[in-house]
């Protein structure tokens, strides 16, 4: 008499179907225990992130409210320069270039001298720094010294009603060179 395996009741082994789920479903846990452990050994390995890089931040007024586009074009005249908290909480310049247009360039208010903020002179249509006379043009470039430095550039866009802005890591177009920065 020839023995044969005999097939365990249904019970007693999952079936094909239950064991390849169950496969999966410890594959999984494994796997998602396994790569928790090991993010922050692969981190080590990452370049460090800019510093504001993190996908930037809204313009805010004097009071930490978010600037809206309307509200804002609505009260500054095409021409204007006129300081939100920015990047950091940088003083940083929105430009008005038109009745419904926000320009794409935000400029830092810290005088690249020794760092007083710079007022906006729409009379002579430039920058003066009130420390010690250095003037910047509309665009934020050094005209009069001792600056030795343009005015640092921020991005800025309109996203619905508000205004974003983020780091400036491309060639700066006033020196053709790569931001100071950066
Ligand atoms: Fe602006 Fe010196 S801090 S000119």
């Amino acid at each position: 008499m020839t023995l044969l395996p005999r097939n365990p009741p249904n019970n007693e082994v999952p079936s094909l179907g239950r064991r390849q789920v169950m496969n999966l479903l410890t594959f999984g846990a494994v796997t998602g225990v396994a790569l928790g452990a090991l993010y922050p050994l692969g981190r080590l390995f990452l370049p460090a992130r800019k510093p504001g890089s993190t996908g930037g931040s809204l313009a805010l007024d004097e009071v930490g409210n978010p600037i809206m586009a309307s509200g804002w074009l609505a009260s500054h005249p095409t021409g204007d320069r006129s300081l939100v908290q920015g990047l950091k909480g940088d003083p940083t310049y929105l430009i008005v270039e038109g009745e419904d247009a926000i320009g794409a360039i935000g400029l830092n208010a810290i005088c690249t001298h020794l760092g007083c903020v710079v007022p906006w002179n729409s009379g002579e249509n430039k920058f003066i720094c009130p420390c010690h006379g250095s003037q910047y043009n509309p665009e934020g470039a050094v005209v009069r010294g001792p600056a030795p430095l343009p005015l640092a550039m921020a991005h800025v866009a309109v996203e619905g009603e508000r205004v974003q802005l983020s780091a400036w890591w491309e060639t700066d177009p006033r020196t053709g060179e790569k931001p100071w920065w950066s």
